[in-house]
């Protein structure tokens, strides 16, 4: 009997480790052209602004320095945004290349930026007196962007938010675990997650139903599973919320941070959602839907005094290596509390535009080409693929000096090369043992962009 139970047992947790319960009745096939969309387009901005741009220093600086609402207060009475322009934001967003925008319409502050019914926290009652999210959207879906809301489950502000682990006012660190126990019985009581729920759900259904066709809900976030003191599915109602969210908007696409994956389902989230990982962890991801969130520097919200800004490569390694992997990238932008993307992250935007403008078609509808192709990972080249058009594409990210590239095992695989940025013509003849190679004949001189592209028509048609 003893045993029965414990392989029952066993095979409850394997399958609920497999990830096979099924909320909806979607097919695999359904659900890949609801996101075919979002993987077409590769690149979208993330854009994190709240009351936290003010004090300049993280978005969760109300939790690292413990500030009580009061403290916070300010931040509020202070927030005017007076060069806000969302058009300006939007065809910046479009220059740079990026084909979708997530706006944070409330962060972990609890702060919002649109006109919600259900609470007075919000921009319309500070001296923007504006509902900031319908700016966004009008602007955005103006020049052709799609449209997603980011939503914060956790929520700092909310009178019925029960203190956790990551709150302001969570216990001081140094307190055993009897003495938190006591202390977090002690200030939860009187607070009701139930409340909060429903708060969550009315203001959710605001965001769905208020404008327009919205394209990705992007919630934030779960514990891991068993964590003390931390937040679960169940603190979410997420069942009920997922199922919500999907009856508003049956297209849209939600990411996986709802933590229903804990629970077993394997349509709790559309996508998997690597944040802030470094280029070479991107290839573990190869074959699910992904989309790596990333930041310019360290911090989502504006960082004033944030010196570590990844440069141009950096910036492009994380996009090209994306798509190598059959992934997304979602790169941040910070706002100022003026309203304005800062110089910092103008000149990143201006110069992923530049290079977008001149090799955007190795990025958009592609994804990693067929193993035939893989070239050694000594060469530090990247490869991106086109199913559709059958063309692939070589990402140089170590030019050579002297213009000579050979591709191990290639004669026979290419009949026509040429740069994608001016479309020039790129000779190349078999060379190596048995003439298995293919050497290309590159200008010594580099083209002037940070990641040449070479365009390659394969023989297979
Ligand atoms: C994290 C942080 C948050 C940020 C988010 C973006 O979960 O809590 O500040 O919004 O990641 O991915």
């Amino acid at each position: 009997m003893k045993k029965i139970i414990l392989i029952a047992a066993m095979s409850i947790s394997i399958l609920a480790h497999a990830q096979t319960k099924k909320i909806f009745t979607e097919t695999a096939s359904q659900k890949s052209s609801r996101l075919e969309w979002w993987t077409d387009a590769r690149f979208g901005m993330f854009i994190h602004w709240g009351l936290y741009a003010l004090p300049a220093r993280h978005e969760w600086v109300k939790m690292r320095e413990r500030m009580t609402d009061e403290q916070y207060q300010k931040y509020f009475d202070h927030f005017n945004p007076d060069e806000f322009d969302a058009k300006k934001w939007a065809k910046e967003a479009k220059a740079a290349g990026m084909k979708y925008a997530v706006l944070t319409s409330k962060h972990h502050e609890g702060f919002c930026l649109f006109d919600s019914k259900y609470t007075n926290y919000k921009a319309t009652n500070t001296p923007a007196h504006r509902d900031l999210v319908k700016e966004f959207v009008d602007a955005f879906r103006a020049e052709g962007i799609k449209i997603g809301f980011y939503y914060s489950l956790l929520d700092w502000h909310h009178p019925d938010y029960t203190i956790d682990n990551c709150h302001p006012l969570r216990p001081a660190d140094s307190l055993t675990n009897t003495q938190k126990d006591a202390y977090y019985t002690r200030v939860n009581k009187g607070r009701d997650m139930k409340k909060y729920q429903q708060y969550m759900k009315n203001q959710i259904t605001e965001l769905l139903t208020k404008y327009g066709k919205i394209d990705i809900l992007w919630l934030d976030w779960t514990w891991q599973k068993g964590e003390k003191y931390g937040k679960h599915p169940q603190d979410w109602d997420a069942l009920n919320l997922i199922k919500l969210v999907r009856k508003l908007q049956p297209n849209i696409l939600v990411n996986n941070r709802l933590g229903l994956d804990q629970d077993g389902y394997a349509d709790g989230g559309d996508f998997v959602t690597p944040e802030q990982v470094k280029p070479a962890e991107l290839l573990k991801y190869k074959g699910k839907d992904w989309e790596t969130c990333q930041t310019f520097s360290g911090s989502w919200g504006y960082y004033r005094d944030e010196r570590t800004w990844k440069n141009q490569r950096q910036l492009l390694d994380l996009l090209i290596t994306s798509v190598a992997n059959g992934g997304n990238l979602i790169l941040n932008v910070g706002p100022t509390a003026r309203g304005e993307f800062d110089y910092r992250a103008n000149h990143a935007l201006d110069s992923l535009s530049y290079w977008m403008h001149a090799n955007s078609r190795s990025i958009y509808n592609c994804t990693f080409p067929p193993e035939e192709y893989n070239l050694p990972k000594e060469l530090n080249q990247r490869l991106t693929y086109n199913p559709a058009t059958k063309k692939l594409y070589l990402q140089i990210f170590d030019y050579p000096s002297d213009g000579v590239l050979v591709l191990p095992g290639y004669n026979g695989k290419i009949t026509y090369a040429q740069f994608l940025n001016d479309a020039s013509e790129i000779q190349f003849h078999p060379s190596g043992p048995e003439n298995k190679d293919l050497t290309l004949k590159l200008p010594k001189q580099k083209p002037p962009y940070e990641v040449p592209v070479i365009e390659c028509t394969l023989t297979v048609k």
